[in-house]
């Protein structure tokens, strides 16, 4: 039996795991792909901290930010947390080895570490790495973990928490490769699984895996979630392929500009708000555009060297001589695993969740940039940290192989299940449901409709099966079990968006366009435990 089980193995779960394993407990850390390619490695612009290298900063206007974006729904004293945090955090990241750019303002050459603008921020408070901030941090991460000798079990895909009664017991996993339904046995839990923005299929700059399965299996295990129906929209994602181009372009100067060339919104706002400058744009039948022409190619290749290449490679634009097509897509899910001070899983003992699957009420109605490396490398480790503690007093006895019989027979029977309907198909179809019904702008008529669909397809799930009946390696299987996990989320988020008859940072309904003190109030749901 390991002490802490880290499920997930992106930036949160890495954090967690160093923490946990510095405390003294034996961890194990389980995902479903490899670390060095998670969801933590497209994040780009930076992490925020005041360290005030570039001008005049404090943690108090960090914090102050941060709840102004959050449009009351955050918990300030885990704000100021965080916030408090940052350098330190920065500061650790450093000492492991994290190489952030540097300010060429020291005699010795060595520089303290630079930091740029990010939107809705009052001061350039984002430390970062050229444009590849996540991926540096992920693996430095990934490094110091196996330095350290920590445990990994790669390409294990999380069926179900094992909760008998009110106190996590450990996980079963479908092994990939070989395609054996394992238990893995644990006195705590982290869920560092990430978020649910894959639900906007087609329509996100998110992987194709996030599909909030750590947020799935707490429900399913009797957890709370809440704040599902708060999910941010990036304003710039390219056009065609939605992938992310930082906001730290516009931080650098970047312009948003219309077909007639007109700047139409301050590029710095919060996401929330410039997103909606950017959607209405949209509706009036403009297309819109990113335009970094002006800061020219030496700039943009020594700052933002990733962006350049994706938009060549992915939209076939030179940015340093064109104008970037972008439009705003799914980014970033502010709800999730309700957790308490603790970041524990509230319903579930001994369980925490850190990072993008959970929801600590950093970020409210609306995420800062440059606030989630933050919250995962913080947060991260202070949930690492918690594990252990409840590790050190939690029973060591294994509990019986039940939740795995359960899933092997599962399994069993979606190999037979008939498979005349294509998963892949509905995949699609709920992406653009959700970018046109429960997007950047709803409305109470079609959440409702979006809500019956959704609830139609539940129901031809059971025409859905699986066309692959390999054992071993079977990406077919893992797929669906994702989409299984995004239709169950699917009436829990707009079930919300119905319920909240206002409109608060990304949650923007029309016929209620203010916010409405009656609902500055989280929504929770919250399952009765099966009896496992
Ligand atoms: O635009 C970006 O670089 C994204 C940053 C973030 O989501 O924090």
């Amino acid at each position: 039996m390991v002490d802490v089980l880290v499920i997930g193995s992106g930036g949160a779960g890495l954090s967690a795991a160093l923490a946990a394993k510095e405390a003294g407990a034996s961890v194990l850390v389980i995902g479903k792909m490899y670390p060095t390619n998670s969801q933590t490695s497209m994040a780009q612009g930076g992490m925020n901290a005041a360290l005030g290298n570039v001008n005049e900063d404090h943690v108090s206007l960090h914090i102050q930010d941060t709840v102004k974006s959050a449009h009351g729904l955050c918990d300030e004293d885990m704000v100021r947390q965080m916030c408090a945090d940052a350098p330190q955090t920065v500061e650790w990241l450093e000492r492991i080895g994290v190489p952030f750019s540097r300010l060429d303002n020291d005699k010795k050459g060595i520089g303290t570490v630079a930091q740029r603008q990010m939107g809705g921020a009052s001061a350039k408070r984002a430390c970062y790495a050229q444009d590849y901030t996540g991926l540096k941090i992920l693996h430095t991460l990934y490094d110091t973990c196996l330095k350290e000798g920590i445990a990994f079990l790669d390409e294990h895909y999380l069926l179900n928490l094992i909760v008998p009664d009110d106190t996590i017991k450990g996980a079963t996993f479908l092994d990939i490769r070989s395609g054996e339904i394992k238990q893995i046995d644990a006195k705590s839990v982290v869920i560092a699984t990430g978020g649910y923005g894959s639900i906007y299929h087609g329509f996100t700059t998110n992987m194709y895996g996030a599909t909030g399965d750590g947020v799935a299996a707490v429900l399913r295990a009797g957890g709370a979630v809440s704040d599902m129906e708060f999910i941010q929209f990036h304003p710039t994602a390219l056009k065609h392929s939605c992938i992310l181009i930082s906001e730290s372009a516009r931080g650098e100067g970047g312009y948003l500009v219309n077909e007639a060339g007109e700047r139409f919104v301050d590029e710095l706002k919060p996401r929330d708000e410039v997103a909606r400058a950017i959607f209405s744009q949209m509706k009036e039948g403009q297309r819109v555009f990113l335009d970094v022409r002006h800061l020219g190619e030496e700039k943009l290749m020594e700052l933002l060297p990733q962006e350049m290449a994706l938009c060549k490679m992915h939209e076939h634009v030179d940015p340093a001589s064109d104008l970037i097509p972008i439009k705003p897509v799914a980014h970033y899910s502010m709800g999730g695993i309700d957790v308490d001070y603790a970041l524990e899983v509230n319903g579930i003992k001994g369980c925490f969740a850190a990072g993008e699957c959970s929801n600590a009420k950093v970020h409210g109605a609306n995420r800062l940039g440059g606030n989630s490396l933050l919250e995962i490398t913080t947060f991260g480790r202070f949930a690492g940290e918690n594990a252990f503690k409840h590790a050190v007093y939690a029973s060591s006895k294994p509990v019986d192989g039940t939740q795995r019989l359960k899933d092997e027979a599962e399994i069993k029977t979606l190999f037979a299940q008939e498979d005349s309907e294509s998963f892949y198909t509905y995949r699609e179809i709920l992406g653009e449901l959700f970018y046109e019904k429960v997007g950047i702008v709803r409305e109470n008529g079609q959440l409702n409709e979006a809500l019956e669909e959704v609830i139609a397809m539940q129901v031809a799930q059971k025409k859905m099966g699986i066309s692959d009946k390999s054992r071993t390696n079977n990406q077919n299987l893992v797929e669906f079990l994702e989409f299984r996990n995004t239709l169950l989320l699917a009436p829990a988020i707009i079930s919300a968006a119905i319920a909240r008859d206002e409109s608060r940072g990304a949650h923007f309904k029309v016929g209620f366009e203010t916010e409405n003190e009656a609902f500055r109030k989280h929504i929770v749901l919250q399952w009765k435990r099966e009896t496992q």
